[in-house]
Order: C-alpha cells, then sequence, then structure tokens
C-alpha cells in the first residue's frame, strides 16, 4: 500500500499532518524526526510502500541542540521531501542554507503570493495545489529562513516579506513556512494533496475498513490463544477497543474491566454494560469502588492533588482487581489510548512535543511493567478521536455510544471545583443529565441535533454559591458553569455559539429540576487560552 512519512520533530500539529494525508485515501504513518535510516529499513519496515517523506515542524530551533536533525540519507533516499515549517528551515540549514530568529513572532493567519511563473517541468504537480495566486496561510514560527540552500528558488512570499514557498530547482523537494494541514490555511488540503498525489504518484488505497481488518489482523496474531484484559472507562475509545477485540479474538480471550468510581456521568455504568453485552463481552469485571475514591478525595482542593489521589487510587485498585482475576502471566494488557493522549502527554512519537498536561491513563506501574515485557498493546494509538468513531461504526458499536462526547479519566472529580463530595456528584450528575438530555432534543441551524453539532459538553460545579429566590423564599444555591464547545480532536476548541433561546430554557429547566442549582452561567472561552475541563 501506498504511504506518506511524516517525520515527527515535535510540533503539536505534526499527527494532523498525517491524519490530513489519511483522508486524503492515502495511508500515512509518522515515525520519530530523528530515526536512523539504516539500510534494513529504507528497504522494509515503515519505509515499504514509502512514497514520500513530509518533515514536520516543531518547537525548537534549527540553530540550537534541542533542534533534531533527520538521519542525513534523508536527503539521498531519492523521495519526495515536503518540509512543513521547522522541516522547510531543517532543509535549508542541512543544505547550506540560513535560517535566523524573527524579529516578533508570526502566528495566525497570513497572506501569501505565488509567485513562480518561467518554473521547471517537475514543479507544475506542485504548483497545482495552489489555486490562488495570493490566499491565507496559517503560521506559526519564530524563524525565518534567511538565505536560501543552494539549488532553492522561493516561489512564495508572505504578506510580511519572508520566504514562504521554495522549492528546488532540480530534485523533489518542497517547502512551506506555513502550516498547511491546519483548518485555517486557505487551501492547505489542496497544496497536501498536490504533493501526495502529483510529485509522490500516490494511490488511493487507504480506507477505514482496511485498516479495520489490518488491525484485527494483527491484533490476533499478537494475543494468540493469550487472555487480553482491556480497561474500559465508559468513553468511545475503550467501548471501540472492546469491540476490536472482540471481533479479533475469542470472545472468551478478552477480558473488560471497568471501575465505577462514583465520579461517572449519570446511568454511566448500565450504559456501558449494556454497550459491551450487546457487543458480545462474556467476561466483563465491574468494579464497584465509589466509596474508595470518595475517601481518597476526601478535603483535597487542589486540581492537581486530586489528579494524583485519583490515578494512585487506580493504580492500587488496578493492581488488587488484575492479581484478583488470577490470569496467567504471559496474559496482554489492551488500552484505548488515542494519538492525541500520547501527544498531550509529551509522549508522541519523536519525544520531542512539550509537555501539556499529564493524563493519568497514559501510564501506570501495571502498564510500565507490561510495556517492558512487550505484552501492551495500543491499538488505536495511530487515530483521532473521529477516525475511532469511524472505526467503532465499523465494527458495530452503537451509534449512540459511538457519538458520546469524550469524558475524562478522573470524571466528575476535574468537573467539581473544589472538594469532591457524595452530595455533590449527586447534583452535578442530574444537572449534566438535564443539560445533555436537551442537547440531544434540540436541533442546531444544520438540522441536526445539538449534542451531535458540538464536540463535548458537560456542566461543571463551581465551589461557589449565590443568591437567589424560589418562590418567597431566599434560596443559597450553587452555581453551575455549562461548558459547549466545537472542535476537531481536543488540541483547540471553539465556544458553541448557542442561539440564546436555548440557553436561557436549558437554564431554567435545570434550576427547575435540580433545587441545588441557585445559578446557571456560559463559558463562552476558547482553547486556547483557557482548557475544555474546568479543573
Ligand atoms: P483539556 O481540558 O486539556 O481537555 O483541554 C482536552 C480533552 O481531554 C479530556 N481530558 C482527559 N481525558 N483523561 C482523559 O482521558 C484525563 O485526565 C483528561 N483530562 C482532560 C477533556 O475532556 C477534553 O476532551
Amino acid at each position: 500500500m501506498d504511504k506518506i512519512l511524516v517525520l515527527d520533530f515535535g510540533s503539536q500539529t505534526t499527527a494532523l499532518i498525517g491524519r490530513r494525508i489519511r483522508e486524503l485515501g492515502v495511508y500515512s504513518e509518522v515515525i520519530p524526526g530523528d530515526t536512523p535510516l539504516t539500510d534494513d529499513l529504507l528497504s522494509s519496515g515503515v519505509f515499504s510502500g514509502a512514497r514520500g517523506l513530509i518533515l514536520s515542524g516543531s518547537p525548537e530551533s534549527v540553530y540550537t541542540k534541542e533542534g533534531a536533525a533527520p538521519d542525513p540519507k534523508v536527503y539521498a533516499c531519492g523521495l519526495p521531501l515536503l518540509g512543513i515549517c521547522y522541516g522547510l528551515q531543517r532543509m535549508t540549514w542541512d543544505n547550506g542554507g540560513l535560517v535566523e530568529p524573527l524579529p516578533k513572532r508570526e502566528y495566525g493567519g497570513v497572506g501569501v503570493s505565488i509567485s513562480g511563473t518561467a518554473t521547471p517541468d517537475h514543479w507544475a504537480p506542485f504548483l497545482k495545489g495552489f489555486k490562488k495566486e495570493h490566499f491565507t496561510a496559517w503560521m506559526s514560527h519564530g524563524d525565518t529562513l534567511t538565505r536560501l540552500a543552494p539549488g532553492f528558488t522561493q516561489i512564495g512570499v508572505s504578506d510580511t516579506g519572508y520566504p514562504a514557498v521554495v522549492i528546488h530547482e532540480s530534485k523533489p523537494w518542497f517547502g512551506l513556512q506555513f502550516h498547511p494541514e491546519v483548518t485555517h490555511c486557505e487551501g492547505g488540503m489542496d497544496i497536501l494533496s498536490a504533493f501526495t498525489f502529483g510529485v509522490c504518484c500516490c494511490e488511493k488505497s487507504w480506507t477505514m475498513e482496511r485498516y479495520a481488518e489490518e488491525l484485527k489482523a494483527s491484533l490476533a496474531e499478537k494475543a494468540g490463544k493469550n487472555p487480553a484484559l482491556l480497561l474500559i472507562s465508559g468513553g468511545v475509545d475503550s467501548t471501540v477497543a472492546g469491540a476490536l477485540l472482540l471481533k479479533a479474538l475469542e470472545p472468551g480471550q478478552v477480558h473488560l474491566m471497568y471501575m465505577d468510581t462514583g465520579l461517572m456521568r449519570k446511568d454511566e455504568t448500565k450504559t456501558v454494560r449494556a454497550a459491551l453485552e450487546r457487543l458480545g463481552a462474556q467476561q466483563l469485571h465491574i468494579v464497584y469502588c465509589e466509596a474508595e475514591f470518595l475517601s481518597a478525595l476526601k478535603g483535597l482542593e487542589d486540581p492537581e492533588a486530586k489528579r494524583r489521589a485519583i490515578g494512585d487510587l487506580f493504580i492500587t485498585i488496578q493492581e488488587r482487581e488484575v492479581a484478583r482475576l488470577g490470569l496467567p502471566e504471559q496474559y496482554f494488557l489492551v488500552q484505548g489510548t488515542l494519538y492525541t493522549d500520547l501527544i498531550e502527554s509529551g509522549k508522541g512519537v519523536g519525544k520531542k512535543a512539550h509537555v501539556i498536561k499529564s493524563h493519568h491513563n497514559v501510564g501506570s506501574p501495571l502498564v510500565d511493567a507490561k510495556r517492558k515485557a512487550g505484552r501492551i498493546i495500543e491499538p488505536l494509538d495511530k487515530l483521532y478521536k473521529d477516525e475511532v468513531r469511524a472505526l467503532g461504526r465499523i465494527l458495530g458499536v452503537e451509534d449512540e455510544v459511538v457519538r458520546r462526547h469524550p469524558f475524562p479519566g478522573p470524571g466528575l472529580a476535574v468537573r467539581i471545583l473544589g472538594e469532591v463530595t457524595k452530595e455533590k456528584c449527586g447534583i452535578l450528575r442530574e444537572a449534566d443529565a438535564v443539560f445533555i438530555d436537551e442537547l440531544k432534543k434540540r436541533r442546531g441551524p444544520s438540522g441536526e441535533r445539538l449534542y451531535d453539532e458540538i464536540w463535548q459538553a458537560f456542566a461543571a460545579l463551581l465551589p461557589i454559591r449565590s443568591v437567589g429566590v424560589a418562590g418567597d423564599v431566599r434560596k443559597y444555591g450553587w452555581v453551575l458553569a455549562l461548558r459547549a464547545i466545537t472542535s476537531a480532536d481536543g488540541m483547540t476548541a471553539d465556544v458553541y455559539p448557542f442561539a440564546a433561546k436555548d440557553l436561557l430554557e436549558i437554564s431554567t429547566l435545570i434550576t427547575n429540576t435540580v433545587p441545588d442549582i441557585g445559578r446557571v452561567v456560559y463559558d463562552i472561552s476558547s482553547k486556547p487560552p483557557a482548557t475544555i475541563e474546568w479543573e
């Protein structure tokens, strides 16, 4: 199968590049940018079927020791190269050009003009990707090319006067200072498509159906007859991972363990059990541990302390309950980790991305021990959320589960600000359920349910009470914040622009249904600078 390899130098958007190529119908894989290109690797393994290489962006500068370099063989392997941002700077630096800091970092939409006219023939397939002579590209860079490497020509310049598109005169090497993979880049997909099909001559051969078949085959081969244990959180990812296991292995081999921490959404355990049983689960282990979690959280107000307490207890219970199952030592541990989980934890393929948040579900002593023993399987680790949803549909996971909004591992504890108590969990669960039910009943401007137009919605309980009136009586109720965002993958997010009528009616319904809530507010912050969860 034809593929485009992405060399990862640590940009937060590296995985997006791979995903965009897959959206074009061509398989793409991301590998560490400094992978040694041995002859073996180049003639087989991850390089088999490779028709082109993309050098990703990076938070570093090429002229510092932190700025990773590719194996020099990258420039001799004969494959077409596309450098994006740092990738272009890297190609320039490594081939005798100069890169220097900008007086002021450029970030966001910047106009680019294309001026390539009398061009060599081999440029034409690439230049076809530029549908307009002037367009708005998306930039994020603190350095610029100040001298092109010998053999390169500038064919695009930014409105701010910096080289934006650069091509080698005789080799199939191309460079963009901007990020075509970002949706805000005008015509970005046309440029990636021109490189993939025009320059690299890839055939469209990648579909989720095909990937599902490959995943099943490789899972069956790896697990053999050994038991496989999956820790289910109740979210889309682990449910889809469960469906995959149940389709790839004998149901008797598949152990699914789910912890009811008491920090779950309303009716979560019931819904998860029903969904998994419908998928054919035979060995479903539900561990009820609400009391243990509430006791570990008692008196804790600091968000990181809460996360730590939950993470530690998860580990303790996980070890205890897994030991209780008495599985033979050679069992495999399966996790529903996604690509974004790894990236946000700074554990992206190249390990060069800066850590944004430590998601507790990416590592634990049990996971680490299993990883060391080569007995961990993370079948979704190359996929984004929407790709996991597509995979879930193919595997027969019911639509309502596949469409479910993401839910954080530490559950309601990150949505109750301040100390977590059983009473507050109950209040938040009820209020959140009213909000979510309404989003499922109401339609948005596209005619879809509001729930489906929104990427993630939830309620958060603030540690504030505020005065109100109920009947003629003074009431001192909790303040509830509603959050609803649109996003492609949770890494950035925009506020969902509700019609005022919907917000007003939902607010009234919540305060009428949940008497402990006295006031409802709507969070209008995007990510960045805010995050999605409140913590
Ligand atoms: P933030 O709040 O970082 O959230 O903007 C981004 C996405 O990640 C989810 N999230 C988590 N998911 N374990 C998870 O599995 C966690 O500890 C965790 N913290 C945040 C959040 O709900 C959003 O979808």
